[in-house]
Parts: structure tokens; C-alpha cells; sequence
């Protein structure tokens, strides 16, 4: 068997939910699963959109060399939005699926609940192949990467994101996903560049950064960019292909499951940020596995 299969079963769970509102009750949790960085897939979970909702999706809604259209619902914050009149229906649109992953926390991962904080949530409109056509390796998301944030270091803390897929032609997004964190980590840590407290420190005082980037962060960093630059690791990595299609979500720890996206149009995508203390498994978190690996603290 070659390297780099893994299984549709190894790195995912296929739930049967229908509606986002479904009751906690009617609904197990799936934290375990999620902590150990499998992707929840939700292929009958859709998002449905009113007639003037389905007119914003057009490339051309998001503001011109604007990847996406973001928004923080607790500040109503919305940017990136061509045109000032198509303004309160995106935002509305952003709100609604807001809400609506709320009520899925609720449901299946209500151990989250309280201590979910600072959403963010995006509306992409470019097909995925736009960016992968135009532009740098680095910002690359069709190569495999865990998710790490360049200007906004989050000490350690999960990133959490529920993607819906709402292409009204039918089309799949396609993503590769690749292996547990500890081997991850086991594979690149030993060839990570090494840390520099009064490096971090200089790119917070110029504002590179919007806080002090931790040893945590640097090494979260590296790893995103190792991964990315090893095309050997790209075509041979472990890994397996999941599609998910269009009125279908997912939901997956960004900060510790490998995944490309390598094609698709049209979704929406809820980010939130868990501290680690609030997991029911810290030991499964990308810092914790870090630190066990390298034995010394890293925030
Ligand atoms: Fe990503």
C-alpha cells in the first residue's frame, strides 16, 4: 500500500442532519470525533437562500482584489462588499448563517456552547481554481495545510469552521485531507526554523503582527509554509479526496486537519476560536501535542 492513502473512514464522520435547529435531545455530540481532528460531514445539512440572497452570488458582489467577504456578527462588521447597495442583504445572509450555526453548536457540540468566541464569518464567491491560478505558493490553499494566522496570533487557541456549500449549479467543493496532527507534527517538526522571542517581539512593536507572535505561532507558521512548499509531500503525502456537495456543510478543527480545497464556487464559512482549556480532550490540541513533543511550554 502506498503512503498516501488513508480513509474516508479514518478522518471523517457522516451525520444524517437535515436541519440546524435540530434539538440537542434528538442529537448526540460529536466532540470526540471533532477533537481528534476528524472532519464532520453533514452532506444533507443546506442553507437555504431567497430569491435576492441567490443574486449575490457573483465574484463580482466582492470588492475588487478582495479574496472574500467577511463579517463579525457580534460587531455587525461586514467588509468587502463591492457596492454599498448589495450591503444589508449580505450582511443579513451572514447573520442568518450566524444564527444558524449557533443552533448546529447547540446540537451536536453543545459542550461548546458557552465557550465559542469571536465568530467571523465569510462569504466566498470566486471558484477555488481563481486562486490557485493566481497566486503564490504560499497563500496556495489547493496545496495540503493546516490553518495558521499570519497577522493575528492566537496563542494556542482552536480554530474552529463550519463550511456550507451553497453553489446553485450543483458543484461539489473538492478538498484533500491528510493526516492526524501527531504524525503531522512528528513529520515536520524536526525541520522547522527555530524560534526568536525578540524577533516576535520587533514584529509586534513594527505591527507585522497584531499581538506577540508565541513560539506556538512560529511553529504553527513553519508548518503551514513546510507543508506547503514540499511537493513530494503535496503528491505523496497521506491523504484522501472528499467532496462535499452543494447543500452540504462540514465542520473541522482548521489548526489541526491537513486540507486542500481544489475546486468549487460559492460558500459560506463560520470561523469560531475555542480555548484549549475548553476542549474535553486538551491533550488532542496542536499546542499540547507540541509541547509534549518538544517537553517545554510554547505560550
Ligand atoms: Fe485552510
Amino acid at each position: 500500500m502506498s503512503d498516501a492513502s488513508l480513509s474516508l473512514n479514518a478522518v471523517s464522520l457522516t451525520l444524517p442532519l437535515s436541519r440546524w435547529d435540530t434539538s440537542p435531545e434528538q442529537q448526540s455530540s460529536v466532540v470526540g470525533e471533532l477533537e481528534q481532528g476528524k472532519v464532520i460531514c453533514l452532506p444533507e445539512l443546506a442553507f437555504a437562500l431567497s430569491e435576492e440572497e441567490l443574486s449575490l452570488l457573483d465574484p463580482a458582489v466582492v470588492g475588487p482584489k478582495r479574496k472574500n467577504i467577511s463579517y463579525q456578527p457580534l460587531k455587525d462588521k461586514l467588509t468587502g462588499v463591492a457596492r454599498p447597495e448589495q450591503e444589508p442583504a449580505v450582511r443579513q445572509l451572514l447573520q442568518r448563517h450566524y444564527q444558524a450555526s449557533r443552533q448546529l453548536i447547540a446540537a451536536i457540540l453543545p459542550e461548546y456552547q458557552q465557550v465559542l468566541h469571536s465568530p467571523t464569518n465569510s462569504l466566498r464567491l470566486h471558484p477555488v481554481k481563481r486562486w490557485t491560478e493566481n497566486t503564490s505558493w504560499r497563500k496556495d490553499d489547493s496545496r495540503l495545510h493546516v490553518d495558521a494566522f499570519p497577522s493575528r496570533p492566537n496563542q494556542g487557541e482552536r480554530i474552529l469552521r463550519i463550511f456550507t456549500n451553497i453553489n446553485p449549479a450543483g458543484e461539489c467543493r473538492a478538498w484533500r485531507v491528510g493526516e492526524p496532527f501527531p504524525k503531522l507534527a512528528e513529520r515536520f517538526v524536526p525541520r522547522l526554523k527555530s524560534y526568536s522571542a525578540l524577533g516576535s517581539w520587533l514584529q509586534n512593536a513594527v505591527g507585522i503582527t497584531k499581538s506577540r507572535r508565541s513560539h506556538y505561532d512560529h511553529l504553527m507558521l513553519q508548518m503551514h509554509d513546510a507543508m506547503k512548499g514540499d511537493a513530494d509531500y503535496q503528491k505523496k503525502g497521506p491523504q484522501v479526496a472528499i467532496d462535499f456537495p452543494a447543500g452540504s456543510s462540514w465542520i473541522c478543527f482548521s489548526d489541526q486537519t491537513p486540507h486542500a480545497a481544489m475546486g468549487g464556487q460559492y460558500m459560506l464559512e463560520q470561523t469560531f476560536l475555542l480555548p484549549v482549556k475548553s476542549m474535553q480532550q486538551p491533550r488532542r490540541s496542536p499546542l499540547q501535542v507540541l509541547e509534549t513533543m518538544l517537553d517545554k511550554s510554547l505560550i
